[in-house]
């Protein structure tokens, strides 16, 4: 099991590129075989749920060729299983668009329902009703999804709920389908909008991506593309708190300044310095921060991804803040492990009340799921001594050299994987 061992209490500086999104990547790989000609995608992220992902596309048949680390040439037309197996679903649920991207391409899918996860219960009945609504007999059996249909037709579909994964899987299967789809109070988030272009640079006719209504025209047939995905917002919103809990002076490169806005708001209003540029934010914090309000909600809302790193960094705030999470029922569990290094939160419900503390002290911390780890290692790097984060796997699935980006603006940070490590790390930092 391996570990990030971090020495804090040293303002990060410098420059951090960001890489591709891996929640846009995740879908645009699963659309990638809706179309038998090779599609070429750049900018992919090298993280564990890709290579995942990637996984399991070949073991559907698709032929994948990795050109570097970052490229990958996607081939579908040999695809001859319509099975997705449950080994890859536990790994990562967003196997579920390889349903939509079937169901669209063959008219059939099956795919293992996904098991319960770390940040609540994730229920799937919007992509099911809106597969439905577009024509399929959906059943639920032996622990799998099947989605069957003679042929797709158009539809209007109304979502209950802003939910970017049931509005891309929709968005997917519609694309083939006959005649004209419309989906109402869909998710707005910049994810959903490179899906859409990626679908339309395969000729897929889709409007209105980024807005609440999606409207999309069904093509009998979808061709081979390149296209590069857009940086990943939240890998960006990350080293921008990064930056601002260690008091910090970072660039954050190769971002789109207009996903960040959420991000960098909340960053104003703590009292940090944020300059955009282009491609690139600036993010300078030379004051104590302060207390604020902050909400997740869906896109242009503050990001649920960024709930936990935001906890953080008001936790070593001046004064009360509170911190509202209204997308996922679950997702305060890093709490008791920031109180371990020192933090004063209490949590009431989906609030957390978060009394800011002096600074957090280093401690032996397990990281519960993708982002809370991510914000562990956030108070790691501003708290005073040493700070072991267990579990590291998590992190993994969604930052790339993560570590290995951190050092580089100067923080003390090494991944391990023994006690010996560990102690060689601590004598060294002194
Ligand atoms: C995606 C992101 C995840 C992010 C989340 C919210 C990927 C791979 N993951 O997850 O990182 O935290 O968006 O921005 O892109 N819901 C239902 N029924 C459904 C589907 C969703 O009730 O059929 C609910 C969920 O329980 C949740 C809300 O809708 O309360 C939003 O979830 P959704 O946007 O679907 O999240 P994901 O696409 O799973």
């Amino acid at each position: 099991m391996e570990q990030y061992v971090i020495k804090g209490g040293i303002p990060l500086v410098g420059e951090v590129e960001i890489g591709g999104a891996k929640n846009a990547a995740l879908a645009i790989l699963a659309a990638s075989v809706m179309t038998d000609e090779t599609v070429t995608i750049e900018n992919l992220p090298n993280v564990r749920d890709i290579n995942v992902l990637l996984g399991a596309m070949e073991g559907i048949g698709a032929k994948i060729d990795r050109i570097d680390a970052h490229t990958v040439k996607v081939n579908g037309s040999m695809i001859k299983e319509l099975c997705v197996e449950y080994e890859y679903i536990k790994k990562i649920r967003a196997s579920y668009y390889l349903l939509g991207a079937l169901l669209g391409k063959y008219n059939h899918a099956e795919v293992a329902l996904p098991g319960g996860c770390d940040i609540g219960s994730r229920p799937i009945d919007l992509h099911l009703k809106g597969f439905r609504a577009l024509g399929a007999d959906v059943r639920i059996q032996h622990g799998l999804i099947t989605a069957q249909a003679d042929h797709l037709h158009g539809t209007h579909v109304y979502m209950d709920k802003v939910s970017v994964g049931a509005t891309i899987n929709i968005m997917m299967a519609a694309s083939m389908a006959d005649g004209k789809t419309i989906i109402e109070n869909a998710a707005k988030e910049p994810h959903v909008v490179d899906v859409a272009n990626f679908l339309n640079s395969m000729g897929a006719r889709i409007r209105g991506a980024g807005t609440d209504v999606i409207r999309i025209v069904g093509v009998e047939r979808l061709h081979g593309t390149e296209y590069s995905i857009i940086p990943d917002q939240i890998e960006a919103g990350t080293f921008m708190f990064a930056a601002a809990a260690t008091r910090g002076d970072v660039t954050v490169k190769n971002v789109i300044p207009k996903h960040l806005e959420a991000t960098s708001a909340k960053l104003i209003e703590v009292g940090c310095e944020v300059e955009e540029f282009d491609d690139a934010v600036r993010v300078v914090c030379s004051r104590p921060m302060r207390h604020t309000q902050v909400t997740t909600l869906p896109y242009p809302g503050f990001p649920t991804d960024m709930q936990p790193q935001m906890s953080v960094i008001l936790g070593i705030a001046q004064g009360t803040s509170t911190v509202t999470e209204s997308i996922f029922e679950n997702r305060f569990r890093y709490v008791d492990e920031l109180t371990r290094m020192g933090a004063n939160i209490k949590v009431e419900s989906n609030i957390a009340i978060i009394n800011g503390v002096e600074g957090y002290t280093g401690a032996r911390v397990n990281a519960p799921d993708l982002r809370a780890g991510a914000a562990l290692v956030i108070a790691g790097l501003s708290a005073e001594g040493i700070t072991i984060v267990d579990d590291i796997y998590y992190i993994e699935r969604g930052y790339e050299d993560f570590e290995k980006k951190l050092s580089e603006l100067g923080a003390q940070i090494e991944k391990v994987s023994s006690e010996k490590e560990i102690q060689k790390f601590t004598l060294k930092v002194g």
